[in-house]
């Protein structure tokens, strides 16, 4: 059994400890700071062992590896206490709001010979995962373009929006470091690191808060061209990642759990893989994923280093968007 502490019991914290649990690969104990909620999550989930603190987790060191779950400018200060104590991480997404502290991070989780991944989700999905297998392989050619297309009503979904560290950018709020980072960690998986961008972000309809929720990224991977949209209000509830190539498009939809494929003009689309569209089994699947890194039977779905090239894409388009070099019409 692996023995697994969870930080910041919150809305993917309770996740967390409830789909590391489904594994039945651990034994469970928790901190946060939050008193209510603490007792709460503790008492829902049969919890015994249960911190107000990460000091007071430390001190009694009921577990080898943690899952860092609190507002991400914790997450690198956090990471290194516990790094330094000797213990694994898996740091929620995105992996800081800045580049402090990183390197030393990374020098240090080779020192002490620990292992860390971030939890960027959509790397640890089946249909996700078997789609880069495809195009890996070669199946439809070389990649050429990326066309990523993520909508959804966040009232709908989080109606506790005004109340979490999404009101302000300084504690992880916004479309761009919130959402997007999910969006373009994914794209970055398929078709390799972006190096360059040209963004566009406003405040358009979310109510009590001023941060974007509306974002345009057009990126570089390289040669393969790249194109984010995403907003946080709109009724239907899209996420399409579609990777096309010379010789065939590859096309992930998360809300119907599947990845689709097609090759000729006409041809209609042939459905490659089908996944549960329960919520949960994907963060089951990430924790069966993370214990098997931690055995030692698979490398991290997704390393600090590609965390950390996610992040400076988050920094470049944050540092991009409020203020685009947009074009006159000619004449
Ligand atoms: N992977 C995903 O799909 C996903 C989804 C939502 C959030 N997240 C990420 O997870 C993190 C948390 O998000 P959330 O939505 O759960 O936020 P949240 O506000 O619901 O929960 C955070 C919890 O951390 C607790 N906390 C704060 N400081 C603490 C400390 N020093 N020690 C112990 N507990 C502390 C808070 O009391 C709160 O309960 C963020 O980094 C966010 O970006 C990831």
């Amino acid at each position: 059994m692996h023995r697994i502490l969870i930080i910041g019991v919150g809305s993917i914290g309770e996740r967390h400890l409830r789909t590391f649990k489904a594994t039945n690969r651990a034994e469970l104990c928790l901190c946060e700071t939050g008193e209510q909620l603490r007792r709460t999550v503790a008492d829902r989930y049969g919890v015994t062992r249960v911190f107000a603190n990460l000091d007071e987790a430390l001190g009694d060191r009921c577990f080898d590896a943690a899952v860092v779950c609190v507002p991400s400018h914790l997450h690198i200060p956090m990471a290194r206490q516990l790094v330094d104590a000797g213990v694994h991480v898996f740091i929620e997404k995105p992996l800081s709001l800045n580049l402090d502290g990183i390197d030393e991070l990374m020098r240090r989780i080779d020192e002490q010979g620990v292992k860390a991944a971030v939890a960027y989700t959509y790397r640890s999905h089946p249909a996700l995962r078997s789609m880069k297998q495809a195009i890996i392989e070669g199946r439809f050619g070389r990649p050429v373009q990326v066309v990523s297309t993520w909508g959804q009503h966040f009232p709908k979904y989080r109606p506790a929006y005004r109340q979490i560290y999404y009101t302000s950018r300084a504690t992880g709020g916004g479309a761009i470091q919130d959402v997007l980072t999910h969006a373009i960690n994914a794209g970055e998986f398929l078709v390799g690191p972006i190096d360059r961008i040209v963004a566009d972000a406003a405040h358009q309809v979310l109510e009590g808060v001023e941060v974007e929720d509306t974002v345009h990224v057009i990126a570089r991977h390289g040669s393969v061209m790249g194109c984010y949209s995403l907003n946080q209000h709109q009724a239907p509830n899209e996420n399409t990642i579609t990777v096309i190539c010379e010789r065939g498009t590859a096309r992930f939809d998360l809300n119907h759990a599947r990845w689709q494929s097609m090759t000729e003009p006409e041809g209609g689309w042939k459905t490659e893989f089908q996944f549960s569209r329960e919520r949960d089994d994907i963060f089951v699947h990430q924790a069966h994923l993370f214990m098997d890194y931690l055995e030692g039977k698979s490398g991290p779905a997704c390393t600090v280093a590609e965390g950390w090239q996610t992040l400076r894409v988050n920094l470049t388009v944050l540092g991009a968007a409020f203020n685009p070099p947009w074009v006159p019409l000619v004449g």
